[in-house]
């Protein structure tokens, strides 16, 4: 069958097999290989993109429903060559550390700021709660998701200094 959908403000077309999962559509067909596949069993949430805004674990959308739609990955976070500031803010927070859950995270995060510019700690830790981070305990994640989030009103990545970060122990905390 041939499905076409907007990714990434690009209009694509490709015949695909109706069973295709978005994620392997993505990554292989498409090759944008920064949506990141981890469990195919709806847990982990690495491979999470946005579909008409909303956040989505692409394992388990079929490519075939995607179409007609607006698909947003990591790849599209970046305009030229300025970081979205919620790229910024994991870069600046230490809000990865080995980077395999990350694309989800900036994902869920861009969704999640983009309905609510101001989130409590409360909010982001439920926004992220259906991701997985193997990696930093996830303090640093809420604190890259605030630091984003002081940025995204006006701000450029580029306008943002060192001074907005916390320099207390990058890896304390645990999971709540
Ligand atoms: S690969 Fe989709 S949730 Fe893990
Ligand atoms: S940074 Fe390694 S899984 Fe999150």
């Amino acid at each position: 069958m041939q499905v076409t959908m907007t990714v990434n403000g690009e209009s694509v077309t490709r015949d695909i097999e109706p069973r295709l999962l978005l994620v392997h559509f993505l990554r292989d067909t498409l090759g944008l290989t920064g949506t990141h596949w981890g469990c195919d069993t709806s847990n982990c949430g690495t491979c999470v993109v946005q579909l008409d805004g909303e956040p989505v674990k692409s394992c388990t959308v079929l490519a075939a429903m995607a179409g007609g739609h607006d698909v947003r990955t990591v790849e599209g976070l970046e305009q030229g060559t300025t970081l979205d500031p919620v790229q910024q803010g994991f870069m600046e927070c230490h809000g990865l550390q080995c980077g395999f859950c990350t694309p989800g995270m900036l994902m869920t995060t861009r969704a999640l700021l983009d309905k609510n510019p101001d989130p409590s700690e409360d909010e982001i830790r439920e926004a992220i709660s259906g991701q997985i981070c193997r990696c930093t305990g996830y303090t640093t994640i809420v604190r890259s998701v605030q630091w984003a989030a002081r940025h995204s009103d006006g701000a450029t990545a580029e306008q943002s200094t060192t001074e907005d970060v916390p320099n207390d122990d990058a890896t304390a905390g645990a999971v709540r």
